[in-house]
Parts: structure tokens; C-alpha cells; sequence
């Protein structure tokens, strides 16, 4: 599988990255992710150009990364700048090193050159960092399944309806609902709307059960697998202004074809210094997307995986469609062309 290169990958949340720095695979390729002493964080290819030592194995002299099998050393950019060998550095001895920015708590990689990353096109998910007024849970799991078959859950949310009985249990609310796919630019809108209905799981608490409200799941995606959903509830006619919204960040970032690291989270407004509302809140994701989703997506995917890995595709496995599922189509469409337009240039 070919991954778009130059686009901005979740690498991981900023506080997972310490001093002793993070080996994550993305997109195919084995990374280090480390603070320089200025705190910034930089990216170099996991791996010694000597023996392929990972340099996540090695130590660090400031901003220097010394390998950990025979001592070459690296700066934060990738120049060679140590041999133990020898006063000169040889030629060829320099490793890639990645455009990174550490944005609203989360540590954005561009997957191509550096030169060409424009930090302009990272998606906002400017509500995840706490604020005076609102708190986040967040998580991260890693998925035995391709991105795209994680995108094409979370941009078909009719799912809720059979894999979450135990968590969000939709009582039947999607079926009441209309579904809509747009695409504006290189950002796809797959958002459901369900009008006058009784509260659902979200809203406990909020409404009365005998309440009329109105219910809305505004998914954004942006390529590779960037998703914000809005989850929202309003008294049933009153306007979305009248009603209250959960944000929720739904990151894929692939780690190889056949492996996907998930992060997600979800934004509060209420309770902020709950610690028993975080441990509730961190219960239900946990339950809803470790124990739900994940086995789901790996077994569906587990039944292809066979027939991708011998160089088969999507749509040579002839995906039924029923309708619903048109924005992980539309998004699989994107990312093709915009895989095709960089491959051509
Ligand atoms: S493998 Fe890194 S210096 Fe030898
Ligand atoms: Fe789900």
C-alpha cells in the first residue's frame, strides 16, 4: 500500500514525549520522537544508517542522538555529526528527519519532505487542550486493522445501532435520522440528523426522559484519517444554540498496512474537576471503542487482510453498498487522488 506523503499525521499526544523520547512506526516507517533541550520536539528516522541500529535504542547528549551499537552520533535534523572512528564523517551518513509541530496537545508529523510540510493544512482540534472552561479524557489504542477500514467505521456511524449496545445504545435513533455526506475542498462532512426524539444516552441527566430533542453526529474528516465529531443534543426545535455539543477527536494514524494507532478523546464543559467523571468518561471510551469497535474492525478486516496483503485492494473484495457507508467511500476516493497526485509529481 502507498501512503500520502505528504500530509500530517498524528504522531502522537505531546505528553508522551519526554526526555527518553517515543519509537512510534508512522506510516510505514519507524520513527524517534524526542525533546530537544529547548523542549521542541524533533523526529528522525529510528534507524542507524551504519546497521540499522534503532537510534530510540541509543543516548542523548543534548540534542545529539548517539546510537547505541557503535557511536555514531545525530543531531535533531538528521546531520551526522559523530564518528568514533574516525575525525572524518562519512559521506551518506545523514538520516531523514521529519517536519513536526505540537499543536492543541498533539505532536502533528508531516510524512514527506520537510521542506514542503505547510503547517497551514494541520486540522484544528483546538477544544482538546483543557481550558478554564472545559476538560478532556483521552486514549490511545492500536488497532490490528488498515486506517481506512477504521475511517470507514467512524464515518458510518449507523454502527452504533449494533456494536454499542453496551456503551452508547442507540435505541433505534439512527434509523429516525437522515444522513448526509459533503465535501468541501479536501474535507468530507458525514454528519447524521435526528429530529425529535427521546434523549439519548448523552444527554442523561440533561433531559427529562420524557423530553422531545433534537440529535446530531457532525463528523469531519480530513486525509489521511484526522476525524472531529460533534456529538450533539437541543431541546427539540429550539436550535442547536439551545442544546449543548461534545467534541470528540477520532485520529488514525497508520503505523503499517496492517496496524492503526487510535487516538482519540472527548470535551466536557461541566464537571471539570470531577475525578469521578473522568474515570466514568475514560471507562465508557475504553469499553466503547477497546472492547467494541476494535474487535470488530480487526475481525472484518482479519477476513481480507489475506487477499490485501497478496496485492489485492478494496474494491477488488466488491464491498457491498448501502448507502449509509458513502462517506468511507468518498473518503477512500479522496485519499486515492491525492495518493495518484503526488505520485505523479
Ligand atoms: S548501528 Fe549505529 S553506529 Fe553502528
Ligand atoms: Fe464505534
Amino acid at each position: 500500500m502507498t501512503f500520502l506523503r505528504n500530509a500530517w499525521y498524528m504522531a502522537a499526544w505531546a505528553d508522551e514525549i519526554g526526555d527518553a523520547g517515543l519509537a512510534r512506526t508512522i506510516a510505514g516507517k519507524p520513527t524517534f520522537l524526542f525533546r530537544r533541550t529547548d523542549g521542541t520536539v524533533a523526529a528522525l528516522l529510528d534507524r542507524c544508517p551504519h546497521r540499522f541500529a534503532p537510534l530510540s535504542k541509543g543516548t542523548r547528549d543534548g540534542d545529539v542522538v548517539v546510537c547505541g551499537y557503535h557511536g555514531l552520533g545525530f543531531g535533531a535534523d538528521g546531520k551526522c555529526l559523530r564518528n568514533p572512528f574516525a575525525d572524518r564523517i562519512p559521506a551518506g551518513s545523514d538520516i531523514p528527519a521529519f517536519a513536526v509541530e505540537e499543536r492543541d496537545g498533539i505532536v502533528w508529523l508531516c510524512g514527506g519532505e520537510a521542506e514542503r510540510a505547510d503547517a497551514a493544512l494541520i486540522p484544528d482540534f483546538g477544544f482538546v487542550p483543557d481550558a478554564p472552561h472545559s476538560r478532556t479524557v483521552r486514549g490511545y489504542t492500536l488497532m490490528a486493522a488498515n486506517y481506512e477500514y477504521g475511517t470507514d467505521n467512524l464515518l458510518d456511524l449507523s454502527h452504533i445501532e449494533f456494536v454499542h449496545k453496551g456503551t452508547f445504545a442507540g435505541q433505534g435513533v439512527i434509523f429516525g435520522g437522515e444522513h448526509s455526506v459533503q465535501v468541501e475542498g479536501d474535507t468530507l462532512h458525514s454528519n447524521w440528523w435526528m429530529p425529535d426524539i427521546a434523549p439519548p444516552s448523552v444527554a442523561q441527566g440533561v433531559f427529562p426522559p420524557e423530553a422531545k430533542v433534537d440529535h446530531w453526529l457532525d463528523m469531519r474528516w480530513n486525509a489521511p484519517a484526522s476525524m472531529r465529531l460533534h456529538v450533539g443534543v437541543a431541546p427539540h426545535g429550539a436550535g442547536r444554540a439551545a442544546g449543548f455539543e461534545v467534541p470528540q477527536a477520532h485520529i488514525l494514524t497508520p503505523a503499517d498496512d496492517h496496524t492503526t494507532h487510535y487516538f482519540w478523546s472527548s470535551t466536557r464543559y461541566h464537571d471539570l474537576d470531577s475525578a469521578e467523571a473522568d474515570a466514568m468518561l475514560l471507562a465508557l471510551f475504553g469499553e466503547a471503542f477497546d472492547l467494541e469497535d476494535k474487535p470488530m474492525i480487526e475481525a472484518a478486516y482479519a477476513n481480507v487482510r489475506g487477499n490485501l496483503a497478496a496485492g489485492g485492494d478494496f474494491w477488488k473484495e466488491k464491498p457491498l453498498s448501502l448507502g449509509i457507508d458513502q462517506g468511507g467511500t468518498r473518503a477512500r476516493r479522496i485519499l486515492e487522488r491525492m495518493i495518484a497526485q503526488e505520485q505523479a509529481t
